[in-house]
Order: C-alpha cells, then structure tokens, then sequence
C-alpha cells in the first residue's frame, strides 16, 4: 500500500477570524477521504499541553512550538495534521515551519473590526473593556505571515468556499489525491 503523505495545515489568524470553522470543515472532507486526522486546536492544547501558559510574546511562542512539535511527530507518520492557533508571532511560526518539512501556512484573514462584530465567545467586549490584557489585535500585536501558501478572507466567502480553496491547496502540493473528478461531492454543510 502507498504510504501516505503527513502534512501540517496551519491555521493562523485574530481570534474569531474563522480558523477552527475552516478547520472543522476541512476534517471532515480530510476523513471523508479517508485520512487519518488530528486537529490541534489553540483552545483546547491550552486546557492539557500547554496548561498553565499565559499570552505573553514568551508564552505564546512556547505553545506555537508545543504544538509544532507534536504536529511534526504525528504528520512524519503519515497523519493530516490540522492546527489552529492564533499563533501571532513570526519568529514563532517561521521557527516551526524550519523545523517541519510538510508544512502548509494558511491566513485566516478578517479584519479587526468584523471579529470584534462577529465576538463568538465574548472576549472581544471584554477586551475592549481593558478586562482582558495583552489580547490580540486590541492589546497585543499580530504579525501576519508576509508569506502565507494561501489566504483566506473570511468577510468575503463563505466557509465552505474557504474549505474547498483549502482542500485544492492540498492537491496542488500533492497532499491530497484530487477526488473523483473535482467532484461528485457537494460542498454544503455536513
Ligand atoms: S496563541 O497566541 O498562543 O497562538 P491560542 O490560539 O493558543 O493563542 O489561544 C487563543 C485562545 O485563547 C483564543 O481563541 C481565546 O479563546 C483565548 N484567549 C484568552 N486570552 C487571550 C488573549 N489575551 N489573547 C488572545 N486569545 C486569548
């Protein structure tokens, strides 16, 4: 049997720009392929492997190399590895993107305004409230990627149009077989 080809897809981007909806959809279609998959998520590394981490430079880049790490160890044995994470920092992902071979960079781009608008979780309201420190794009910087394998702007398209640029990125960079002539599968909502 073929052995299939590992990679790394980063989601980075603001908080509420879109990177765990894009990255949802983009699993499923991934296990729909049958892949093996594995997201890390931002949220959810900070609840167990990087517990404890606060949201400074420091910090922030310690759990962008965590989870470098562990994608790294999981996509060398064949896995899609799915990541979102603010991941604000350049040195912090240029590092990771060293030190992993199959590494796809992509920007979840939204502007400031329209994630403090959209404010999935609230954090916005209590940032700009000054109840939340060092919070990114309103207290705290966010270096974008000056080159990024694909931008995604998620005020312009719909997250299933931002998936499927996602998945074509993947075949053009041989990740992914393209599917039964780009396809019979319907991009709607699963
Ligand atoms: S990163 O900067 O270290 O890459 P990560 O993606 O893991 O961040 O975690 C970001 C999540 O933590 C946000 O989605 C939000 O839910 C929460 N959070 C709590 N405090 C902050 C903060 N000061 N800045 C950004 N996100 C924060």
């Amino acid at each position: 049997m073929q052995k299939e080809r590992g990679f790394t897809l980063w989601f980075t981007g603001l908080s509420g720009a879109g990177k765990t909806t894009i990255a949802d959809i983009v699993e499923h279609e991934l296990r729909e392929r049958g892949r093996r998959v594995e997201v890390l998520d931002g949220d959810i590394v900070r609840t167990n492997l990087s517990k404890g981490l606060g949201f400074d430079r420091e910090d922030r880049n310690v759990n962008v190399l965590r989870i470098g790490f562990v994608a790294n160890l999981l996509a060398r044995n064949g896995v899609a590895v799915v990541v979102s994470a603010i991941s604000p920092y350049k040195e912090a992902r240029d590092q990771v993107r060293r030190r992993i071979i199959d590494f796809v960079e992509v920007f979840v781009d939204a502007p400031l305004e329209v994630c403090a608008e959209r404010d999935v979780k609230g954090l916005y309201a209590k940032a700009f409230a000054g109840e939340i420190p060092q919070f990114t794009g309103v207290s705290d910087p966010y270096e974008p990627p000056a080159a990024p394998d694909l931008i995604i702007k998620t005020d312009e398209e719909e997250p299933h149009e931002s998936a499927r640029k996602v998945i074509e990125k993947l075949e053009f960079f041989g990740y992914l077989q393209p599917s039964a002539e780009e396809t019979g599968y319907q991009w709607g909502p699963h």
